[in-house]
């Protein structure tokens, strides 16, 4: 495996050295952007609660936060985006020079037939598994499918020949970030599912692990091929299972739901090196969101987070904020926003490392991604 990434790497330096030539150094790939340049055609989003940009508000759910305090520092206002502000794929879209990514379920059918700089079909409190979502929402084989439906029916209606989709799709971004809720909803709720005692934390992972590699595989076939794996958070960290335990941890965290967690990041990082490898043309960047993310938690005024884990709005029994409450006054010396999601100031320092930093996304940075 060692060598393995190693040649990959390698590979992908020379590649990037050719493409790079002439218009970019290496230097000038580390700046920021003037912005105007646009990196991709589209970007397309699956995932959870983390990425939704407004799906859930199409849908009859509890997980839907189309209301104050959500989106206070948002230049909308409440949009259906679980945070004060922008999520990571928000950031990535604008540095990538593209608008934010439309809520699939928002756009008529109209919209659908024309927009082609990238779609998000994420979903609040979907999983990898049909059976984790909670209430009316998309699993992860539904944004698929969805898509499926983008591919075949709709850009048809844009571009003339399927070589055009071809090339457009194989030049767009896929970013996918999911799994947190198989694990908070299911997996770690033995008494709402069976999960954990069919399978030890091993098999899970490698149940869910192998559902993921499914559902990117049909995105390969559909057209991806510059993907973005994100990796899971501490969710041991987040509040809502802190305060879920009972006896409250000595430590800031819930280190036996981290460490199943961990299981599957590993697993993660595993099967993207293997699609890359197997799935020709493709490549596929992970996002090692655990780490850094794990010692803020542990560290916050360290990092600059003297409100520590403590969330900034008040929640409710739902672990979402309650409706029309004022929010904490500095949003960014929180970690968390609610009881599960990370504050905009962490959404941008995650999206900014795997951007353009080298400590974040593997084998390489989505700018260099951009730039295959
Ligand atoms: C979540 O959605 C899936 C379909 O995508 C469905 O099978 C599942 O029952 C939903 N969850 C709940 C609790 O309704
Ligand atoms: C749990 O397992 C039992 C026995 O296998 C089964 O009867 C039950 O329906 C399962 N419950 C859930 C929530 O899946
Ligand atoms: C897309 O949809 C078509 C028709 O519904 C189906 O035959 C095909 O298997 C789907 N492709 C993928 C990759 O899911």
């Amino acid at each position: 495996m060692k060598l393995f990434s190693f040649v990959f790497t390698l590979l992908i330096s020379f590649f990037l050295l050719i493409r790079t030539q002439g218009f970019a150094s290496a230097e000038a790939l580390k700046l920021p952007f003037q912005g105007g340049q646009v990196l991709a055609p589209a970007l397309y989003v699956f995932g959870d609660s983390l990425v939704d940009s407004g799906n859930n508000n199409y849908l009859q759910t509890l997980a839907k936060v189309n209301y104050t305090p959500y989106g206070v520092d948002f230049r909308n206002g409440p949009t259906g985006r679980y945070n004060n502000g922008k999520t990571a794929v928000d950031f990535i879209a604008s540095w990538l020079g593209l608008p934010y990514v439309p809520p699939y379920l928002g756009l008529s059918e109209k919209q659908k037939r024309k927009t082609k700089t990238g779609i998000n079909y994420a979903s609040g409190a979907a999983g990898i598994l049909q059976e984790s979502g909670t209430g009316d929402n998309l699993s992860l084989e539904e944004q698929v499918n969805y898509f499926n439906k983008t591919v075949k029916i709709d850009l048809p209606k844009i571009f003339k020949t399927h070589q055009k989709i071809s090339k457009y799709l194989s030049k767009s971004i896929f970013v996918i970030s999911i799994g947190s809720n198989d694990y908070i909803n299911n997996y770690l709720q033995p008494a709402l599912y069976n999960s954990s005692k069919i399978y030890n934390p091993q098999r899970y992972s490698a149940l869910l692990v192998s559902n993921l590699k499914k559902h990117l595989t049909s995105l390969y076939k559909l057209g991806a091929r510059k993907f973005v794996v994100f990796e899971l958070g501490p969710v041991g960290c987040t509040p809502a299972i802190v305060s879920r335990v009972t006896p409250k941890p000595n430590t800031p965290c819930v280190e036996n739901a981290n460490s199943v967690v961990k299981i599957f990041n590993f697993g993660v990082t595993k099967m993207t090196q293997e699609l890359t490898s197997i799935l020709k043309g493709s490549v596929f960047i992970y996002a090692d969101v655990f780490k850094k993310s794990y010692q803020e938690n542990l560290h916050p005024t360290r990092y600059g987070f003297s409100g520590g884990n403590t969330p900034c709005c008040a929640v409710g029994v739902s672990t979402l904020c309650l409706p029309n409450q004022t929010p904490c006054a500095n949003r960014n010396a929180h970690l968390y926003w609610d009881a599960f999601h990370p504050v905009q100031r962490v959404n941008y320092e995650i999206a900014n490392g795997c951007f353009k930093g080298s400590t974040t996304c593997f084998p390489i940075n989505i700018l260099q991604l951009a730039y295959i």
